[in-house]
């Protein structure tokens, strides 16, 4: 049993997260400053896992205060890092917020794992240091191409920042590169939690189906894809924290074959948007209202992973399918309460 810090962990993927590391005997300490994200969510958590971790509200990009904390946990085994500003719009209109937050929480905690070196640390980068990949499935070896929003130069940078500390400190860490994480737990306990009107595809459309919002745009219907809509893969949110489990513990066994590994999180299989609808509609019986509209700025054409190297180096494979996401993501929408009407 290992006493882990989650950070961001009441966040989508931290808080599932969370619920996985305690499932597997692990102690867990939860570092989150609501900034994207609710309190609640602690109950949630405590409700799948049967036991409440510690929370502490601290903005890890204050070094003093990400000092302060782990001051009090010298016995820390491990950190995932989930805490991070994530929204790409944003990060074009807000780029110096986005890089004091995700640069600030990351090197502050590296000097953390720097002193100790017993402490790994995983890292959540995404497929978006791809870019539109020449090569599909995308390995992990393919390019890595300039990118398209301050959000995803603090994924690039940040790997970069794990390798020099790596060469310098010793430290020790994994980044994960997730495709597309949708889903909720099947308990609908906890789920993903978007502020305003959501910019992803999932979400939108539960919000949509439950009445919440408008009609989806599916944004291009030209792309040379085998319906005119763009590829992705998307995983299951719960198959993205079990990785982070196997992941941290390869890093306790002193199994990793380098200071700084990398590994892609994805099913392996492409989806349209097209697709996706007509799965949440199977999954669901509920309609979609959706019409076509302009393509996206800044959207690939497709991408999804080579999951070999997962496979291999973690002894994971993504189980869940694309209707078991759908089915879980919309009896979590159902299971929240609704807003109040203006
Ligand atoms: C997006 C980000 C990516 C980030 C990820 C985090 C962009 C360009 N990419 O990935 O960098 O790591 O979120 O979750 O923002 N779609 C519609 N209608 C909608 C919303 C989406 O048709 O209302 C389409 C998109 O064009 C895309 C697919 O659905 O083809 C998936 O979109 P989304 O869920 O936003 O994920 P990504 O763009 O892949």
């Amino acid at each position: 049993m290992t006493k882990v810090l989650v950070t961001g962990g009441l966040g989508f993927i931290g808080s599932h997260t969370a619920v996985e590391l305690l499932a597997r005997g692990h102690e867990v300490l939860l570092a989150d400053n609501l900034s994207n994200s609710n309190a609640a969510v602690l109950d949630g958590i405590a409700a799948v896992a049967g036991r409440r971790p510690v929370w502490a509200n601290v903005d890890l990009a204050d070094p003093l205060a990400c000092r302060a904390l782990l001051a009090g946990h010298p016995d820390l085994g491990g950190i995932v890092h989930f805490a991070a500003h994530k929204a790409v719009g944003e990060s074009v209109q807000k780029p110096l917020a986005y890089y004091r937050n995700n640069f600030g929480s990351l090197v502050n905690l590296l000097e953390f794992t720097a002193a100790h070196r017993d402490c790994p640390l995983i890292f959540s980068s995404s497929c978006t240091v791809y870019g539109q990949a020449d090569q599909l499935p995308i390995r992990e070896d393919a390019p890595i191409k300039p990118a398209e929003s301050p959000y995803g130069n603090t994924k690039q940078v940040g790997e970069e920042i794990l390798r020099d500390a790596a060469r310098a400190h010793g430290v020790r860490a994994i980044a994960l590169r997730y495709f597309n994480p949708i889903g909720a737990h099947p308990t609908a306990a906890i789920g993903e939690l978007p502020l305003g009107v959501p910019q992803n595809l999932v979400p939108f459309i539960t919000q949509s189906a439950a009445g919440l919002r408008g009609p989806l745009q599916v944004f291009g219907n030209d792309y040379p894809t085998r319906d005119g809509t763009c590829i992705r893969d998307y995983i299951h949110v719960v198959d993205i924290a079990l990785a982070h489990v196997y992941a941290l513990e390869r890093l306790l066994a002193g199994r990793s074959s380098e200071p700084v590994e990398v590994f892609n999180l994805g099913t392996g299989t492409g989806s349209t948007v097209l697709e996706v609808i007509a799965a949440f509609e199977r999954a669901t019986g509920r309609k979609v209202q959706w019409s076509f509209a302009p393509r996206r700025p800044g959207d690939v054409v497709a991408a999804y992973a080579d999951t070999a190297k997962a496979a291999q180096g973690l002894g994971w494979r993504a189980e869940r399918t694309l209707d078991q996401c759908m089915a879980d993501a919309w009896r979590w929408q159902t299971s929240l309460p609704r807003p109040a009407q203006p």
